[in-house]
């Protein structure tokens, strides 16, 4: 008999990603049933009414009331269950106590979090007790860094079984994707923008591609990146810097360590968008790259940050509408080559939009499995990675049921 009342207990579930999760779980697993889960919240009337709009089927959800800044709150949280799934964000501003809480009480989290510098203080701060109490810690588990981190791991399991041994380069290509962004994720990246303008350490770190390797043993291979409009041969294409890469190749290079660089001491690894062939997909390549650079330089500049949060962005619990997901996707392309110079070509694809109707999906996966797949035994306290935590057998949930796809294709 378990001495826990849930499985998984989805801490932010009135936010605006936190809903989409919630509505997921509830399709997925009902209530009561193979996976017992609970919505939990700051606010006992948003819970009641996230769960009033969810529909007849969810009168029996149980609903927990805490404070991100509540610690003994969180350690009650914590105690009621086996995982906690967190959608409360920006991380750095919210995120710690609750990984805190988790890492105290041994028990497993997984979250949404694309902020890098934050996940790396939580590595520094909080590993040696995770591993102590058997907590088991997974960043990262949405758009970003789960198809990257997975996609990655996909084709070295392919590459393999071909050839005996890994891909000693991968690139990921963005073939094209559509979706919009929410108020939780321009907070957060806001508040990236924000910290990196103010410490020129943290610009450092954000630049070091090996920045959440674990400081022994970590690879020196120089890392390439796109940062410009150029024209790859190998996809016979224009490519633009793809701003996600600062976050996804990180969480690889990190599988990559925790794997006893099972992908190779030497491997290299980068990302980058897709915009076409020919001269139109130069001038594209070329507008996106400055159009993106002028985005950063102006959230850099406090004025100017204030007035895209007031007027242009997205504020708190707004984000895509539904039809946007629904008819949102992804399409990501890989190409492994192995250091004798054989190929392998990936794609993975989702039927949502990739930053919430995707990403519900997703970490709704990531939390099941953590909670039902992965025994103690199997995997210890630290803090893990999607591909290092869950391989295949997250492959397998979201390609049986989160519409992903991870597909090989001639070359
Ligand atoms: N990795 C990815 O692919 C990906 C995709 C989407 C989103 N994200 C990340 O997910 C996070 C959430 O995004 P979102 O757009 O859903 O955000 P949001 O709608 O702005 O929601 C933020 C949530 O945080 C909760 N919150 C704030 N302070 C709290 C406190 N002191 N105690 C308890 N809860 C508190 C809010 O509670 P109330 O509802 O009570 O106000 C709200 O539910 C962001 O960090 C975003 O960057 C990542």
């Amino acid at each position: 008999m378990s001495k826990h009342s849930f499985d998984v207990v989805a801490f932010g579930a009135t936010s605006f990603v936190g809903q989409i999760l919630c509505r997921y779980l509830l399709d997925e697993f009902g209530t009561g049933g193979a996976l017992k889960w609970a919505a939990a919240g700051r606010s006992q009337a948003k819970l009641e009414a996230l769960r009033a709009s969810l529909g007849p089927k969810a009168a029996k959800l149980p609903l927990v009331v805490a404070d991100a800044a509540d610690d003994d709150a969180l350690r009650r949280l914590c105690k009621s269950t086996r995982v906690v799934v967190s959608t409360v964000g920006p991380y750095a501003l919210h995120g710690e106590p609750l990984v805190h809480a988790c890492v105290d009480t041994g028990t497993d989290y997984c979250d949404l979090t694309g902020e890098v510098q934050w996940v790396r203080r939580m590595i520094e701060r909080h590993e040696a007790a995770a591993r102590a109490s058997g907590a088991r810690i997974v960043h990262c588990c949405g758009f970003d860094s789960i198809p990257s981190d997975l996609g990655v791991h996909f084709v070295q399991g392919e590459a393999k079984r071909r050839f005996g041994g890994p891909c000693s380069r991968i690139k990921m290509r963005v073939k094209a994707m559509r979706g919009g962004a929410s108020g939780g994720t321009v907070a957060s990246l806001m508040n990236v923008v924000k910290e990196a303008a103010a410490d020129p350490a943290l610009r450092k770190e954000l630049a070091d591609p090996y920045s959440l390797c674990p400081p022994s043993g970590a690879p020196h291979a120089r890392q390439p990146e796109v940062r410009t409009p150029e024209y790859d041969a190998d996809f016979a294409t224009w490519v633009a810097p793809f701003v996600m890469a600062l976050v996804n190749t990180r969480v690889v290079h990190r599988s990559n360590a925790l794997s006893g660089h099972a992908y190779g001491a030497d491997f290299v690894y980068d990302e980058a968008m897709i915009t076409g062939k020919g001269p139109l997909g130069g001038l594209a390549a070329t507008a996106f790259t400055a159009g993106v650079a002028g985005f950063v330089a102006a959230s850099a500049i406090g004025p100017l940050r204030a007035g895209l949060e007031r007027f242009v962005l997205p504020k708190a619990g707004q984000g895509p509408s539904p039809e946007a997901q629904r008819t949102g996707f992804f399409d990501l392309r890989f190409l492994g080559t192995t250091a004798n110079g054989r190929k392998i070509r990936a794609k993975v694809t989702g039927d949502r939009d990739p930053g919430y109707g995707s990403t519900g999906k997703m970490l709704g996966q990531a939390a099941a499995c953590l909670a039902l797949d992965v025994g103690k035994a199997e995997k210890a306290g630290g803090f893990w990675t999607p591909a290092t935590i869950f391989g295949d057998r997250l492959v397998e949930r979201l390609t049986a049921r989160a519409g992903l796809t991870f597909e090989t294709l001639p070359d």
